[in-house]
Order: structure tokens, then sequence, then C-alpha cells
């Protein structure tokens, strides 16, 4: 059995940290599995750490469902949320519903995230009353960047504070089984994590929330052209990765790979018998 939704409100209750990563491949998912971490995100950042975009926007379904399947087929013990993509849910609530279908019975994730709070509630609800689970996130939200003006941290003056914990109590009326807190200030962070009852997955938002999310490329240094601020390296991949290419490249080039060990054999007088004709 897959780690459930019951299981990541009940970490909230004991009071235990909830870990949560992104993975857009099989092989990631399948390390990020093992390792017991109960929630794999295959997040839209896919647009920016694989495909190479500037941002999430250009991002579509069909990419989404592509990486959700690897990551599902990856994972045994996770639940695998997959990440709404920008105008897949605004328009309609049959959008809304058709699209977070796709992701449960093509993509085989069990649960959906969407950005926006307020705005998005009527959506979150219809979704979860057909027996999907949902995640919120809110704060920066990087599919309304445009609108934001930048990835600038959210929620600083009172106002803005406010329509944070408004956002965040929306969603959890709603029905939204979690909610990510990306970029805010520490204290308020907490202050949401305390006002709801369903955890809060913070990114950029200090160690007051319950369980924290990364984008996996960032912690392993994977993805090099910029670190944000919010992210640890754990490790450097890319270097690792690029040291490995290089000798490879060197090997050929000078002729000590491949050696026997990595090559076949046949019968030495076949090749005797086709020199002969
Ligand atoms: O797309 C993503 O990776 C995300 C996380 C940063 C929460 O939305």
């Amino acid at each position: 059995m897959r780690i459930s939704i019951n299981l990541i409100k009940d970490m909230k209750q004991k009071g235990e940290k909830i870990t949560m990563l992104t993975a857009y491949d099989y092989t990631t998912a399948k390390i990020i599995d093992e390792a017991g971490i109960p929630l794999i995100l295959v997040g839209d950042s896919l647009g920016n750490v694989v495909l190479g975009y500037e941002s999430t926007i250009p991002v579509t379904m069909a990419d989404m469902l592509h990486h959700t399947k690897a990551v599902a087929r990856g994972s045994r013990k996770a639940m695998v949320i997959g990440d709404l993509p920008f105008m897949t849910y605004h328009i309609s609530s049959e959008d809304a519903l058709r699209n977070s279908a796709r992701f449960i019975q093509e993509g085989n994730a069990q649960a959906v995230k969407l950005e926006g709070g307020v705005n998005v509630a009527d959506k979150v609800r219809k979704i979860v009353d057909c027996g999907i689970p949902v995640m919120g996130h809110i704060g920066l939200t990087p599919q309304s960047i445009n609108q934001l003006g930048g990835f600038k941290v959210q929620g600083k003056s009172l106002e803005a504070a406010r329509k944070l914990i408004d956002d965040a109590k929306a969603l959890e009326e709603a029905g939204a089984f979690a909610v990510v807190l990306e970029t805010v200030p520490a204290p308020l962070a907490t202050f949401i994590s305390q006002s709801i009852n369903i955890p809060t997955i913070g990114i950029g938002a200090g160690a007051g929330c319950d369980g924290q999310v990364q984008v996996v490329s960032d912690i392993l240094g994977l993805f090099t052209d910029f670190v944000p601020r919010h992210a640890k390296q754990y490790a450097r991949i890319a270097d690792i990765m690029s040291n490995a290419i290089t000798e490879y490249y060197n090997d050929v080039k000078a002729g000590s790979f491949p050696t026997d060990k990595q090559s076949f054999s046949m019968d030495e007088s076949i090749i005797a018998e086709l020199e002969r004709r």
C-alpha cells in the first residue's frame, strides 16, 4: 500500500516532520522511494530543471503525464502527486476535473497539486468531491510569475499576510489535504501552520512548517543555472557527472575504452573464414 493522505495528516497531529521531494523520472523516483520519502511531487518545475524553459508556464499536460507515469513506475510506497500545469484548472471546473482525473487514471498518481487559494477553492472542492486528493500551493506561485512581478518573498505586509492566511483556510475548508507555502517569511509560515489543521509543506518558508519540499535537482547540485536561496546542496552531482563524462571522452580518444572487459568474443575460425572470401 502507498502512503495515504490520512497518514500524512496524522503526521502533523503527532508532530512528525513530513518530507517531500520532486522527481521527474523512473530512476530518481526509485532512489527517493527507497530512501523512505513519503511524498513525491512531479512538479511543473520539470519545465525549468528538465526541459530547460525559463518558467513553468510552457509546461503542458502531455509533458506532465509522460513524467508522472515514469515516477509512478519507479516508486512503490510514496504518494505520487501530479502538479496541474498552467491554465489546466482555471478556465472551468470541467477542465480542473478532467485534468486531475488524467493524472490519476493515465499518470498513475494518487493526488494532484494546484496553485492558488481563495481563487481556486471552488475547483479544489469539486476535485476532492470526485475522490481525488488535492494539495494546495500558496505564497510564491510560479505560474503567476508575471502577475507577481518576479520571484519575491510573499506576505510581508499586513494585508498580504492576511490574504495568505485566508488562502490557507480556504484550501483547508475546500478539502485540501495539505498546502505548500513557498517563499513566505518564516514567522508567517509558522503562524499559518498553527492556524490550520492540515499540514503545511514549506519551501523557503522556514522550519516552522509541518514539512519541507525541495526540487531534487537543487539539493543534488544537478541543476547549475542558479541555486535558489532556499535550497541546500547536499551533493554536487553535476561535478561528478562532468568529471565522469570528461574521463570517458579522454578514454575513447586515447583508445583505452572499451577494453576486452567491455567487449564480446567469438570463434576466431569464423573471422578466418570471412577473410578467405
Ligand atoms: O513544481 C514544483 O517543483 C513545485 C515545488 C517547488 C513545490 O511546485
